[in-house]
């Protein structure tokens, strides 16, 4: 018998998207927060150089929109990106008042810069933002007696309704616990996805094993659109080091005037862009994997030598202290970096309040698409989404709570009648590793027609596999995650595909000119997402 819980909302997911949906919630509003692993095993509590937010005088709501606007090259919405960045400084507002503190210089906010802003308007907490931002928000919804948490959780499979033939409407998740191996159900009014990126598709990654893309995939398969996925971008700078391969070292280290050279301590960008260090990521993690590839060398180097070794240490402790661990004192000597996978820009397409095509679900945070990053995101402008549009969720649900059904009844069971427990988990193992690489190699920062239909071609070959797999043996994490990486690889790939041109971080040697008309590219699923013998789904055009 599957057990079963109730809840009014349930968020997938505590990063700072999730537990922001939750907090901004009214305390009428029962909630559970669950989450894989524990509450800070996502991207929030690694990230680094800050949030972006006009906080300044000399600074204007204005050039933090045309700064955004520019790294997304033609395709932010422009509406969207408007409703974040005036927002921006009440969101943080928010943070403080919960008693997070930003550096400061004397009593003034200390901003950073970073690539692609005209000012330093990101604040921080030294290397270290998304740990404060965390933990804040933790403590806040842990003092919430409406909000209850469940670790170790990983949502399988959204529940949904078909009341008629148009409208849908989800009712809960289904829920694995890997410590019991049993599969829970959770019935919930509504349900908010906030389960994060999908980075782990490819080999290279700054991000935690947390981002295996579960909700773009949970949502595409429940009947979502999705948007813009062939957008992932690369951070240009992650450490090279066999014993730290997935370590950001944050653009804020550029920002501060950080230098890259290669082995032969000669600079480089001025090359590819007159902001040199300071270009939009794209451009600069294009420039280094050029360079890689030109010389045939495995990284190039962050140089911090020139900055005065109390600012290293009061802006960077987290970065100096990882480093000094595998014997690399960056006062003293360049940090070998590669780029790698960092953030999912294309996501599970909403509206302005989070909604999605299903009613009652929501999605917020990276597992979204809002229109606000396009085909880049500016650095530093995730967190402050991931607020400002949780609040909007949060609002909005809180709004339709009341008009709401009550709690479905006839919820089905999880059916475990026809499995049996695997003896071959190594074709997980395996196909994990395959699908990482081939992403890696024929859909990374440079792609071409040819390396897309390679990748596109392992993929059905996957999907069918683990198709198999799936309707045979018991599930377990692997297998649910990889079944996900597969939905979203598959995505990633037939949105790079069908997008003929070079823009943001899609970059392709067949079409290296960007079009004159920008368009989003938005797929559809299939009449049954979960028949995956199916054929791939036409892409529509426009908004
Ligand atoms: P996450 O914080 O990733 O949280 C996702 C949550 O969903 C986790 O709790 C996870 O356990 C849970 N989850 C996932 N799947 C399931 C499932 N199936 N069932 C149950 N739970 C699930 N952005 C900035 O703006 N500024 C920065 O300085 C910055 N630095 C970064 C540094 C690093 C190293 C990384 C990786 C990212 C950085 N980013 C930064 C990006 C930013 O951190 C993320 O985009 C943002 O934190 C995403 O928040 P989120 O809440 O959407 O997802
Ligand atoms: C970084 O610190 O470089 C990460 C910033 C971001 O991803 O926005």
């Amino acid at each position: 018998m599957t057990l079963r819980y109730e809840t009014d909302v349930l968020v997938i997911g505590s990063g700072a998207a999730g537990l922001a949906s939750a907090i901004n919630l009214p305390p009428h509003v029962n909630v559970l927060v669950i989450s894989k692993e524990d509450m800070t095993a996502g991207s929030t509590n690694r990230a680094q150089g800050g949030i972006a937010a006009v906080t300044d005088e000399d600074d204007s709501t204005d050039s933090h929109y045309t700064d955004t606007l520019m790294a997304g090259a033609g395709l932010c919405d422009p509406n969207a990106v408007r409703f974040v960045v005036q927002n921006g400084a009440s969101a943080v507002n928010d943070l403080i008042e919960m008693g997070l503190q930003f550096d400061r210089q004397k009593s003034e906010l200390h901003r950073t810069n970073e690539g692609g802003h005209s000012h330093r308007r990101v604040l921080h907490v030294a290397d270290a933002t998304g740990r404060a931002i965390a933990s804040t928000l933790i403590e806040e919804a842990r003092n919430r007696s409406s909000i209850e948490f469940m670790n170790d959780r990983i949502a399988v499979e959204l529940i949904t309704h078909q009341a008629d033939e148009k409208a849908k409407r989800v009712v809960g998740a289904y829920v694995y616990d890997p410590n019991t191996d049993r599969v829970e159900c959770i019935r919930a009014r509504s349900v908010v996805l906030a389960t994060g990126g999908a980075s782990k598709v490819y080999l290279y990654t700054s991000n935690p094993d947390t981002c295996t893309g579960d909700g773009i995939a949970m949502a595409w398969r429940a009947g979502c659109r999705l948007s813009n996925m062939e957008f992932n971008q690369f951070h240009p700078t992650c450490l090279y080091h066999p014993e730290a391969r997935s370590f950001l070292i944050s653009e804020a280290v550029r920002g501060e005037g950080g230098k890259l050279r290669l082995p032969d301590g000669s600079t480089f960008m001025h090359r590819f862009d007159k902001r040199q260090e300071l270009a939009s990521r794209d451009i600069v993690a294009r420039a280094i994997d050029y360079e890689i590839k030109r010389l045939g060398i495995e990284c190039v180097y962050l140089d911090l030598t020139d900055l005065s070794t109390s600012s290293i240490e009061t802006h960077f402790p987290t970065i100096l202290q990882r480093l000094l661990d595998i014997g690399v004192d960056i006062r003293k000597e360049p940090i070998p970096v590669v780029p790698a996978a960092h953030y999912t820009c294309g996501g599970v397409l909403v509206d302005r309040h989070g909604r999605t095509d299903v009613d009652a679900l929501y999605a917020v945070g990276e597992v979204a698409c809002t229109g606000v990053h396009g085909a880049n995101r500016l650095a530093s402008n995730s967190l402050l989404e991931c607020l400002v549009y949780a609040k909007s969720v949060a609002h909005h649900i809180a709004e339709s709570l009341a008009n709401t059904l009550p709690l479905e009844s006839d919820i089905k069971e999880w059916d475990e009648s026809r499995v049996t427990n695997s003896d071959e988990n190594v074709v997980l193992t395996h196909n994990w590793m395959e699908l990482r690489r081939f992403m890696w190699d024929y859909v990374g920062i440079v792609r071409t027609d040819n390396r897309l239909e390679r990748a596109a071609n392992r993929i059905n070959l996957l999907k069918r596999e683990v198709h198999e797999f799936y309707s045979h043996y018991r599930i377990n994490s692997d297998l649910i995650e990889l079944r996900n990486l597969i939905n979203v690889a598959e995505a990633i790939v037939r949105g790079a595909q069908w997008r003929k041109e070079s823009r943001g971080l899609h970059y392709t040697l067949d079409y290296p000119e960007q079009l004159r008309d920008a368009q989003p590219s938005i797929q559809y699923p299939p009449e049954d997402p979960l028949d995956v013998l199916q054929p791939a789904v036409a892409i529509v055009q426009g908004t």
